[in-house]
């Protein structure tokens, strides 16, 4: 791994939509980020005065480079640290990118009544998916897609959807309601452990600042 600068802390942070929410919510914290909100292409963005160091990613990506120390911190959703184990801390909840697992399909779709086969489940989040409907004891076929899931109810692809709902806007726009809860989602900050304790002094007072 290339040689880090010491004195930098390094962020992951995810692009798209949380993005404008966790500014704001940096901001409010003190934290600056001109950096991180400049219109630019640049993944790696640099704030000389405070030390700090932005990497955009992919949300999926974020745990990754925590994990392995790329990034000391990083923000992401529960959802992709349910969806997959990753040896990180998880030390505040931010309270911002508030969303519902949730088990979706047509309104005239029952989870309860008997089948002749496995309920056909479409889903980003195979393995929340696959935990849900095992303590539920409902037998399964998963089918992974990798977005616009909604399709799959009213293609006849699956039975019912497994996926985040915010506003509930995609569900009414294509007719789909919800059916089950699986867990309240909101974003978090994530920091690598061996980071944590070699820089505690530099990593503390930013927690700190985004816990109040
Ligand atoms: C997410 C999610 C839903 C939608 C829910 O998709 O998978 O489709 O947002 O938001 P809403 O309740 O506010 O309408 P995203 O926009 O990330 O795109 P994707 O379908 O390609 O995953």
């Amino acid at each position: 791994m290339r040689k880090r600068n010491r004195d930098t802390i390094v962020i992951a942070v995810p692009k798209g939509r949380v993005l404008e929410q966790l500014s704001a919510r940096l901001e409010q914290a003190g934290i600056p980020t001109e950096a991180l909100t400049a219109k630019s292409r640049k993944l790696v963005r640099e704030d000389k005065q405070s030390g700090l160091s932005y990497l955009l990613l992919k949300p999926d990506d974020v745990p990754t480079y925590v994990e392995y120390g790329a990034a000391d911190l990083g923000i992401v959703g529960r959802d992709v640290l349910m969806e997959r184990d990753y040896d990180v801390l998880a030390p505040v909840d931010l309270d911002i990118g508030k969303c519902r697992m949730m088990v979706c399909g047509l309104p005239k779709e029952s989870l309860t009544g008997k089948r002749e086969r496995p309920l056909r489940v479409a889903t980003k989040f195979p393995h929340i998916t696959e935990r849900h409907f095992r303590a539920k004891g409902t037998p399964v076929e998963l089918i992974f897609c990798q977005g616009s899931v909604e399709l799959a109810p009213l293609t006849g692809l699956a039975d019912v959807i497994v996926d985040l709902v915010e506003t509930g806007e995609t569900l009414k726009s294509n007719g789909l309601v919800t059916l089950d809860k699986i867990a309240d989602i909101s974003s978090v900050v994530i920091a690598n452990r061996a980071g944590l304790k070699l820089r505690r002094a530099a990593i503390e007072p930013i927690l700190d600042a985004l816990r109040k």
